[in-house]
């Protein structure tokens, strides 16, 4: 099976930073080119690029190009100068982990560079963006190895190639499973209020052959009351010590419902998304976004309130999956034997 699309949605190319513009899916591929660090913060904030993983890596290019501007002007004080651009990118979206990771990891390099700093930066973004697409091949291996044959599976949001460097988390699994024809039916939720279920992964996963059938978010306690779910199969955007998991608005009424009706449920990422610096998911900052996301279509006058993410607690969490291996119920000793 091909990795995914013929289009890259985060491409480094001669000196460029190209963002497959994700608000414009699935009627019409365009890449967005980037030539700044401060449009690398703007496109994340706008969520031209989305997705845990994908924020990261998008930020890590533009470190390299604050780096470049900052060495073309102040070749001796380059560090200094990216400083604005650098807090600037980290705090474009509070919620995923993985953005203050790729930064930090980026930071890492810095005392080993000597004269220009755009080969040894640029590797190291690179290097993190396959380091992505490996650590997914290597979930989707362990996540569909859990799943029996003739799997029914039920996905939220969009945790995909989109949402990574490539291939996916829940969508890595789900991938690997369909290919191993473990999987008969994949829903997606459709993912109020951006639409990241209908809009994203309905468009990825049928650029793959992979039939999905969509249902609006609240039909899905129906179809587990039917009996035609067999695992709920999600990413994060942060995990924190204890196996807490954040991710997006309503993924803990799933998990909810996942325990009511005896369905497992999943949660792939790779450790690049665990906090082990946050006991528990009540330190998680949840973003909340612009009303108006919620407000399309309501009454005039109606205010609304747009979180952009949930907590689901631990003890609803079935396994989380990662590159480094499986955490079946996860908790805080569990997470530390991980991560050590
Ligand atoms: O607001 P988004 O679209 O950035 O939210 C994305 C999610 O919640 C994903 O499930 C999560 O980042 C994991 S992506 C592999």
């Amino acid at each position: 099976m091909k990795a995914l699309l013929n289009v890259n949605p985060i491409l480094w190319q001669k000196d460029h930073l190209y963002l497959l513009d994700q608000r414009k899916l699935p009627d019409e591929t365009s890449m967005m080119v980037l030539d700044t660090a401060p449009e690398v913060t703007q496109a994340i904030k706008d969520m031209v690029v989305r997705g845990a993983p994908a924020i990261g890596i998008t930020a890590a290019y533009g470190v390299v190009l604050a780096a470049k501007a900052a060495y073309a002007t102040h070749p001796e004080q380059w560090q200094t100068q990216i400083d604005k651009d650098l807090q600037q990118l980290a705090q474009a979206r509070p919620t995923a982990v993985n953005l203050v990771w790729a930064l930090q990891r980026m930071k890492a390099c810095f005392s080993t560079i000597i004269g220009n700093p755009i080969p040894v930066l640029l590797k190291e973004a690179q290097c993190i963006h396959q380091e992505d697409i490996a650590a997914n091949h290597v979930m989707g291996t362990l996540g569909a190895a859990l799943l029996p044959t003739d799997c029914r599976v039920l996905t939220h949001c969009n945790a995909g190639a989109l949402a990574t460097g490539g291939y996916g988390t829940a969508l890595g699994v789900i991938r690997s499973a369909f290919e191993a024809k473990k999987i008969i039916q994949v829903y997606a939720d459709e993912t109020r209020p951006w639409l990241q279920g209908a809009r994203l992964t309905a468009w990825e996963l049928l650029q793959d052959n992979i039939p999905v059938t969509l249902l609006a978010d609240s039909a899905a306690a129906a179809l587990m009351q039917q009996k035609r779910i067999d695992w709920v199969i999600v990413g994060s955007d942060r995990i924190t010590a204890n196996g807490d998991v954040a991710n997006k608005i309503g993924t803990y009424s799933l998990a909810v419902l996942a325990r009511q009706h005896h369905i497992k449920f999943m949660v792939v990422a790779p450790t690049s998304t665990i906090d082990m610096s946050l006991v528990s998911g009540e330190h998680i900052v949840i973003e909340e976004r612009a009303m108006l996301e919620v407000l399309n279509n309501a009454a005039e006058g109606a205010t609304a309130w747009n979180p952009a993410f949930d907590v689901t607690p631990a003890e609803l969490v079935d396994v989380i999956v990662t590159e480094k291996g499986i955490i079946e119920a996860p908790n805080t000793e569990r997470l530390l034997a991980l991560m050590r």
